[in-house]
């Protein structure tokens, strides 16, 4: 579905962002890995050209626009086009609000929301040269509804969303779309986290989810690719739930 495109994929050496990497190129895509874990990233593309795939890891710290316009420049340098720009990345931190360091919130906003600025622009200046790409935010449900305890994460992820659409509604005309995603709770590394790896914790919050389970990797990258391929074409500012019917309630 996505021969010879190519695609740049942040936060792609864990969980989601990995998973979305591994799935478009077994879609024959050319993969761009982005990442600030520089070890995880290597082995995610160790794994995909040991398969058989075209892929190449650029490290990146996404809340600094050097790092990011080298991520683009790489992608484009290196295989002469940017197809679809996936802005996955993001981190949690649970701190109560009102205890919450203004260090806390600045790495919040930066990684989860900057970074999406950061990487968008560039990418951006690349597709309107082209008329031509497609930009899949990884939002959440929490930039819908409010997620009980973690308000600063909530406040990235709706920023996040009205990116979304602003992008969507301001690059239409040079035929460059822009869509998110808004999962529940996924089983990744984040969530384990976040569960302070306890299972019995993990298995009441699948609970919350009307469909009885966590969502996997695969059910937020099926989304992704829904809205990076072509069957999408008519769909932009959109946001695509992916939350076992949470936010249905
Ligand atoms: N897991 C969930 O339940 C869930 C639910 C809704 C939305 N999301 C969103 O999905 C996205 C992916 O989450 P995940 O669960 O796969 O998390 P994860 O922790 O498994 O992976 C996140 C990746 O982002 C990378 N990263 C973090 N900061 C970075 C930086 N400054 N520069 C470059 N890379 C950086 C990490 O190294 C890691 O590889 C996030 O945006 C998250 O908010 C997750």
């Amino acid at each position: 579905m996505f021969e010879d495109k190519v695609v740049v994929v942040t936060g792609a050496a864990s969980g989601i962002g990995r998973q979305t990497a591994i799935d478009f190129a077994r879609q024959s895509a050319k993969v761009v890995v982005a990442d600030i874990d520089e070890k995880g990233g290597a082995e995610v593309v160790a794994a995909l050209r040991s398969d058989g795939h075209d892929a190449v890891f650029v490290p990146t710290d996404l809340t600094v626009e050097a790092d990011c316009r080298n991520l683009i420049t790489s992608a484009v340098d290196g295989y002469g086009r940017l197809d679809v720009l996936v802005n996955n990345a993001g981190i949690e931190i649970t701190t109560p609000f009102h205890e919450m360091s203004e260090l806390e919130w600045d790495r919040l906003v930066d990684t989860n929301l900057k970074s999406m600025f950061l990487c968008s622009k560039h990418a951006l200046r690349e597709m309107i040269a082209v008329t031509s790409g497609v930009i899949v935010n990884v939002c959440s449900v929490s930039g819908l509804v409010a997620w009980p305890g973690i308000a600063a994460y909530n406040a990235t992820k709706g920023g996040v969303m009205m990116l979304t659409k602003s992008l969507a509604v301001d690059y239409a005309r040079y035929n460059i779309r822009a869509n998110c995603v808004c999962p529940s709770i996924i089983d990744t590394p984040m969530t384990d986290v976040s569960n302070g790896h306890d299972a019995e914790i993990k298995e009441q919050k699948a609970k919350l989810n009307p469909i009885g389970r966590l969502g996997t990797p695969e059910d937020v990258s099926n989304a992704i690719l829904f809205l990076a391929s072509d069957k999408s074409s008519f769909i932009t500012g959109s946001a695509l739930t992916v939350d076992g019917g949470y936010t249905a309630i």
